[in-house]
């Protein structure tokens, strides 16, 4: 399982990608916006800087919701580094764009997909990534988990080289939960990733350990 960072904070980026297990980058334009980052030439810069901090795939997202204007801008972020991936919405522009760039070998992430015939639709037009946003379906009662598992069950089935990003990921247990059904991919917050760490017994054994080696080495 891919885990990737879902932020545009370097901090945040640079933390996890120390850890030792991070395998890339999701960013959309709300993350930017809440960074500061703003402007065209500061948007592209700063792709670039994610990319010099982390070794895997980093999804830039195209602003456009027209299909030549979302090609211009797709193509001009593949071209800023080889570890972007252009992430596309669930728009029917967006699979046509998809399709595009797929057969031009440029990889894509379609992301703001809420339904698995969005994601059969994704893997049809040939998308790298399909990014289901379970944490906003559980918002609104709906069940993000099972979504996840029914793509896994259709991409099964036709054995689609598409590869399921579990996004909108707000805690550990989605974390650990999407591994169970067999999500390729998450995507969540650093505090995400941490929490995996944590078990009271992992501290309070440790604590033990050491105060017996400090107790047998006075
Ligand atoms: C996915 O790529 C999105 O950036 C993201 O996971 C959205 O998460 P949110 O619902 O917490 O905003």
């Amino acid at each position: 399982m891919k885990f990737f960072i879902d932020t545009a904070n370097l901090k945040q980026i640079k933390e996890a990608q120390d850890l030792g297990v991070l395998d890339g980058v999701t960013t959309n334009p709300s993350l930017m916006a809440k960074e500061g980052i703003t402007g065209r030439d500061n948007i592209l810069q700063h792709y670039k800087d994610i990319c010099a901090i982390v070794t895997g795939d980093v999804s830039a997202e195209v602003i456009s919701t027209e299909f030549s204007e979302m090609v211009k801008e797709g193509e001009a972020l593949a071209a800023l580094h080889e570890q972007i991936v252009v992430k596309v919405p669930m728009i029917k522009d967006g699979i046509k764009a998809i399709k595009y760039f797929s057969d031009k070998g440029i990889r894509t992430n379609c992301t703001l997909v809420f339904s698995s015939g969005q994601a059969l639709l994704a893997a049809k037009a040939g998308a790298t990534y399909v990014s289901p946003f379970i944490g906003r379906l559980d918002d609104i009662s709906s069940d993000g988990l099972n979504l996840i598992a029914e793509i896994r069950h259709i991409y099964d089935n036709y054995a689609f080289q598409t590869e399921i990003l579990a996004a909108s990921v707000r805690h550990t247990m989605h974390v650990i939960d999407c591994a169970k059904i067999g999500a390729d991919v998450m995507t969540g917050p650093l505090s995400s990733i941490e929490g995996l760490l944590k078990h009271p017994l992992t501290d309070s054994g440790l604590a033990k350990f050491l105060a017996d080696y400090k107790k047998g080495n006075n």
